[in-house]
C-alpha cells in the first residue's frame, strides 16, 4: 500500500509540476490516504482511551474503576487526575459506539456509572452534595477530593455527565433493563440535573479552565441534558420539572452569543478576546442531533450560523507558522483560540478534530434534508470552497448541491489530513502540536485527543448518535426570564380523618402556599385511596426549600361550614434544596 501511494503522490505532483490540472485524481489520492489513516488510527485511538481508564488502563495504575485519567502525564504538566468534563465526553463517545455495536464496553460503561455515583458524594472546594459540589471540575484518580487552587467551579462537567449517562439510560430501557436504568442510572442524572437547573444562569470557569463567565459550550451542553433529560424522566416516570421550565430560558440565553457573524464563546466577562474559539466547533458537535435540520437557534452544524462560525474560528489560526501559505477554503491546523499563551498558544488534535466533524455532521444532515441552502450568513463559508455560488436552496439531483457537498467532504477530510500530518508514526495523540513545527507537545497520550478521533472518524463514516430531541426543543422564548428558580422540595401530606358524606379535608398554614390560614381558600386534599379502615386524605405539594411553617386541617361542607382540627398548630420544616421528596403522616385530632 506505501508504494501505491507513494506512486500516486509522485504522479500527482508530476502533474502539478508540468502545469496539467488533475483535481479528480488528486482528490482520490487524498481520500485514500485519509481513508488508510482514519483505520489505521482507530485502532490506535481506542487502545489509547482503555490504556488511561482504571482499574486496569495500562497507563494509569493507580486509577480506580471507571475514572478516566486526563493523561498518563505526572508532570510538565500534571494531567494525572479526572476531570469530570473529560470523562464525561470520553464516555460519551464509548457509549455511542457501545450502541453501535462494540459490546465489550458494557463493563466501563458500568464502572463510570458506578465511579460518577460515587464522585457525587465527595464534598470538595466547591461544596457540599447539595450545595454545589457537582460543579469541581477534577478529582484525584483515588476518587478523593483535589483541594488545591483552580478555576472552580466548571458547570459543564454535570450537563455533559448526564448526557453520556442519559444516551446509555435510553439504551438499557429500549433493551429491556428499565429497572437499571431507573434505579441505578436515574439517581446520578437526577442529581447533575437538578444541579443544571439551578446553576446555569451562574458563572462559572468554562472548558478551558480560564474564564470566569458564561461560556457558550457549558450553556449549550446545559440545554441539551436537560432536554433530554426531561424526556427520560417522562419514560421512567420520574419527575424534572425543571427541566421543562428552564430549558428555553437556557436556549433564550444562548441566543445572546451569536454576534451576527460569529458564536461570542464567552460573554458576562472582561476576558479582551474577540471570542472566536474553538468553544463553538465544539459546541455545535456535541449538539448535533442527526434528526435536525439546519437549525440556527440550537447552532446544529449545518446552520447557516455554526458554517459562518466554522469559517470566523478556523480563519482566526491562519497566523500558525504551519498554516502559512494554506489558500482559503483549505483546511489548516486549528487552535482553542488565537489569544492563547497556555504551553505558547499551539494547534490542539481536539480542535482540529472537530473543525472536520461538525463538516460531516453538516454533510449528514444535508443529505437527510436533501438539499442545501446559502444564505446571506453562510455564503462567506460557501464561497472559499465553490467561488462562484450564489444563495439559494439547492436540491440534492443538482450540480450545485453535487459541487458544494463535494466540496465540503474534501474540506473536512483536509482536517484530518492535517491531524495525520502531525500525528507521529506511532499514531500517539498528545494534547496540541507545535505551531512552528508540527511536533507534538504538552500531555502526552490526551485521552480526550483520542475520543475527539473517534466521533470524528465515526462520522466521515456516516455512523451518528441517536437524536436528543432537538426538534421538539429548538424555540426560544422572545423574551428571555433567567433568573435561578427558587428551590422548592415535593412534599406529600397524608392525613387520616374520618369524615361524613359531604365533608371534604383542606390544609391551611401560615405561608401563602398554604393559604395563609384563609380557610376559605385552603388546599384540598383527595380521598381517592380512602377507605373506611384506613380514611386516608392526601396532597402533594412544593413547597420552598428549607421553610418552617404552621399549619392544620380543616373539614370543610359544601354549605361553607368549617370545622378546625384541635390546637395547637402543627408545624413543619421543609428539607433542604435538592435533598428529594419528603413525606408528612397526621391523623386527625
Ligand atoms: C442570566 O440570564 C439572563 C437572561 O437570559 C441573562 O441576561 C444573563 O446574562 C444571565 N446571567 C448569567 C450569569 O448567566
Ligand atoms: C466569578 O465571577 C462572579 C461574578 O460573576 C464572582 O461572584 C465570583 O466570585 C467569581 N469567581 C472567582 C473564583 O473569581
Amino acid at each position: 500500500m506505501r508504494n501505491f501511494f507513494a506512486t500516486a503522490c509522485l504522479i500527482g505532483s508530476l502533474f502539478t509540476q508540468l502545469g496539467y490540472a488533475a483535481p479528480q485524481d488528486q482528490v482520490k489520492e487524498k481520500q485514500a490516504k485519509v481513508d488508510k489513516f482514519v483505520k489505521d488510527e482507530s485502532t490506535v485511538a481506542i487502545q489509547g482511551v482503555l490504556a488511561n481508564i482504571g482499574p486496569d488502563g495500562s497507563k494509569v495504575s493507580g486509577a480506580a474503576a471507571g475514572i478516566v485519567v486526563a493523561s498518563p502525564s505526572k508532570v510538565d504538566p500534571d494531567y494525572f487526575f479526572t476531570w469530570t468534563r473529560d470523562a464525561a465526553l470520553v464516555f460519551k463517545a464509548l457509549v455511542d459506539r457501545f450502541i453501535a455495536g462494540d459490546q465489550s464496553l458494557k463493563a466501563k460503561i458500568d464502572d463510570y456509572v458506578s465511579a460518577q455515583a460515587y464522585l457525587q458524594t465527595v464534598s470538595n472546594p466547591s461544596g457540599r452534595p447539595e450545595t454545589g459540589g457537582l460543579g469541581e471540575p477534577k478529582f484525584n484518580v483515588d476518587r478523593t477530593a483535589f483541594t488545591g487552587s483552580w478555576g472552580r467551579p466548571q458547570r459543564d462537567g454535570p450537563a455533559l455527565r448526564a448526557t453520556a449517562l442519559i444516551v446509555y439510560a435510553q439504551w438499557l430501557v429500549a433493551n429491556g433493563d428499565t429497572a437499571r436504568a431507573a434505579n441505578t442510572v436515574w439517581p446520578v442524572i437526577s442529581k447533575d440535573l437538578f444541579y443544571v437547573s439551578r446553576n446555569w444562569n451562574q458563572t462559572g470557569f468554562d472548558l478551558w479552565e480560564e474564564i470566569n463567565g458564561s461560556s457558550f459550550f457549558t450553556l449549550a451542553a446545559s440545554h441539551r441534558a436537560l432536554v433530554e433529560g426531561n424526556a427520560l424522566a417522562g419514560k421512567l416516570g420520574k419527575p424534572c420539572d425543571q427541566c421543562t421550565a428552564q430549558a428555553p430560558e437556557v436556549l433564550c440565553f444562548l441566543q445572546t452569543f451569536w454576534t451576527g457573524s460569529y458564536i461570542d464563546s464567552n460573554i458576562n466577562t472582561n476576558d479582551g478576546r474577540t471570542g472566536k474559539d474553538a468553544n463553538s466547533i465544539l459546541t455545535s458537535i456535541h449538539v448535533f442531533d442527526p434528526t435536525a435540520g439546519c437549525t440556527d437557534s440550537t447552532f446544529q452544524p449545518c446552520s447557516p450560523r455554526a458554517l459562518a462560525n466554522h469559517k470566523a474560528v478556523t480563519d482566526s489560526f491562519r497566523f500558525y507558522a504551519i498554516n502559512a501559505g494554506i489558500p482559503q477554503g483549505v483546511a489548516v491546523a486549528v487552535g482553542r483560540y488565537s489569544e492563547d499563551v497556555y504551553y505558547g498558544g499551539h494547534p490542539w488534535y481536539l480542535a482540529t478534530l472537530a473543525a472536520a466533524e461538525q463538516l460531516y455532521d453538516a454533510l449528514y444532515q444535508w443529505n437527510r434534508r436533501g438539499s442545501i441552502t446559502v444564505d446571506a450568513v453562510s455564503l462567506a463559508f460557501f464561497r472559499d470552497l465553490v467561488p462562484n455560488v450564489a444563495t439559494g436552496t439547492y436540491a440534492s439531483n443538482s450540480a450545485t448541491y453535487k459541487s458544494l457537498t463535494t466540496a465540503v467532504k474534501n474540506y473536512a477530510d483536509g482536517y484530518m489530513a492535517v491531524v495525520q500530518k502531525y500525528t507521529p508514526a506511532n499514531g500517539a495523540l498528545a494534547e496540541q502540536f507545535s505551531k512552528t513545527d508540527g511536533k507534538p507537545l504538552s500531555a502526552a497520550d490526551l485521552t480526550w485527543s483520542y475520543a475527539a478521533f473517534l466521533t470524528a472518524a465515526a462520522r466521515r463514516n456516516g455512523v451518528v448518535p441517536a437524536s436528543w430531541g432537538e426538534p421538539t426543543a429548538n424555540r426560544a422564548p422572545g423574551v428571555c426570564k433567567g433568573g435561578i428558580p427558587p428551590c422548592t422540595v415535593s412534599v406529600t401530606f397524608n392525613e387520616v380523618a374520618g369524615t361524613s358524606f359531604g365533608q371534604n379535608v383542606f390544609i391551611v398554614g401560615s405561608i401563602s402556599q398554604l393559604a395563609s390560614w384563609n380557610p376559605g381558600s385552603a388546599v384540598a386534599l383527595a380521598s381517592d385511596r380512602y377507605t373506611n379502615e384506613n380514611p386516608l386524605w392526601y396532597v402533594t405539594l412544593q413547597l420552598p426549600a428549607s421553610t418552617s411553617f404552621e399549619y392544620k386541617y380543616i373539614k370543610k361542607t359544601a354549605d361553607g361550614s368549617v370545622t378546625w382540627e384541635s390546637d395547637p398548630n402543627r408545624r413543619y420544616t421543609v428539607p433542604d434544596c435538592g435533598s428529594g421528596a419528603a413525606t408528612q403522616n397526621d391523623v386527625w385530632r
